[in-house]
């Protein structure tokens, strides 16, 4: 595997130019005209689904995972003492000297690890028990939110629950260092997730994530305590297209790091993935095909190295 050398390293020495392996001419330009209005990404109060005794909440979630695969998330439920203690900690890994880091790199063919992509939490030098607390938080939270989609979905929640209850979970810390020339790089190249879930948690205010929305890139605006979560492919198949897995990417700026910690949640290691069976019938007849969840992954990370469309293969 080809070893690229750490971006965080190369801000550390002031450069005045980004060099040209960086330089991304293929992407639509990251800036916005700044009297452009765009609209914002639904907003979802947790506590009104929970409550029950708002049907707007419901409807308003399923119109978002039907119309923008994306959210906000407010009162969830998730401690903010937990939430602080998580960002001190992932703040100072990050701050970590590149020769500790190092010794945590990536190996070919495994995710864990420190490097550009794909890292997973569990090898990395962090506290134990906040990690361990903070995952089991997001499972919890995934669980929840996945039992109102089946509700707006109108599909059988023992089959939702059947197919998530012990799912495959990972997590990525991500560290976007400032860049003398923004506009030039893209943080985090388009792309949409593989999973079923996924839940970001921003460490401040510092914008960065874009969704494609209505042909158009729309910033996602962090708000105090909120999860953005995102329909990840593999709810996608399982709501047979309904929910939508949507492309987003991550810019850079000029003056500010910025940290996120993205977990991702997928169904059981076991399971075989395809549309609800509860969701399909003579008027909705499946559109995507059924295979173990271990094949789909398996050709999920082949095409992507081959810069493929995802869902395509499962049509
Ligand atoms: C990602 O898609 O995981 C990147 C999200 C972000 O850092 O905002
Ligand atoms: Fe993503």
């Amino acid at each position: 595997s080809i070893i690229v050398p750490s971006v965080q390293e190369l801000t550390n020495e002031t450069i005045i130019n980004v060099p040209p392996r960086y330089v991304r001419t293929d992407q639509d330009p990251p800036s916005v005209t700044a009297d452009t209005w765009l609209p914002s990404v639904p907003l979802i109060d947790l506590q009104k689904l929970v409550d029950d005794v708002r049907a707007d909440e419901l409807e308003r979630l399923h119109s978002s995972c039907r119309e923008w695969g994306f959210f906000q998330v407010i009162n969830h439920g998730v401690s903010s003492s937990l939430l602080e203690k998580l960002k001190f900690e992932i703040e100072n890994f990050f701050k970590l000297p590149y020769e500790e880091k190092k010794k945590l790199w990536q190996v070919a063919d495994n995710h864990e690890g420190f490097g550009q992509l794909f890292v997973v939490s569990e090898e990395q030098k962090l506290d134990w028990e906040t990690l361990e607390s903070y995952s089991a938080e997001m499972k919890k939270l995934a669980m929840t939110i996945l039992g109102h989609m089946a509700k707006a979905l109108r599909m059988d929640g023992e089959e939702m629950r059947d197919l998530f209850s012990d799912g495959v979970q990972s997590m990525r810390m991500n560290c976007y260092p400032p860049c003398p020339q923004p506009d030039e790089v893209i943080g985090f190249s388009p792309h949409s997730d593989a999973d079923a879930l996924t839940i970001l948690l921003q460490l401040d205010d510092t914008q960065g994530l874009q969704i494609r929305n209505q042909g158009r890139w729309v910033p996602v605006k962090p708000r105090p305590n909120a999860f953005v979560v995102n329909i990840g492919d593999i709810m996608e198949i399982v709501s047979n297209g309904i929910y939508r897995s949507i492309e987003h990417r991550a810019l850079v700026n000029s003056s500010k790091e910025r940290l996120s910690i993205a977990t991702f949640y997928s169904s059981r290691i076991d399971s075989e993935l395809g549309p609800a069976p509860s969701l399909i019938g003579p008027s909705n007849p499946a559109i995507f095909r059924r295979m173990p969840l271990e094949e789909y992954f398996k050709e999920f990370f082949a095409r992507r190295l081959n810069g493929k469309a995802y869902l395509d293969f499962m049509r």
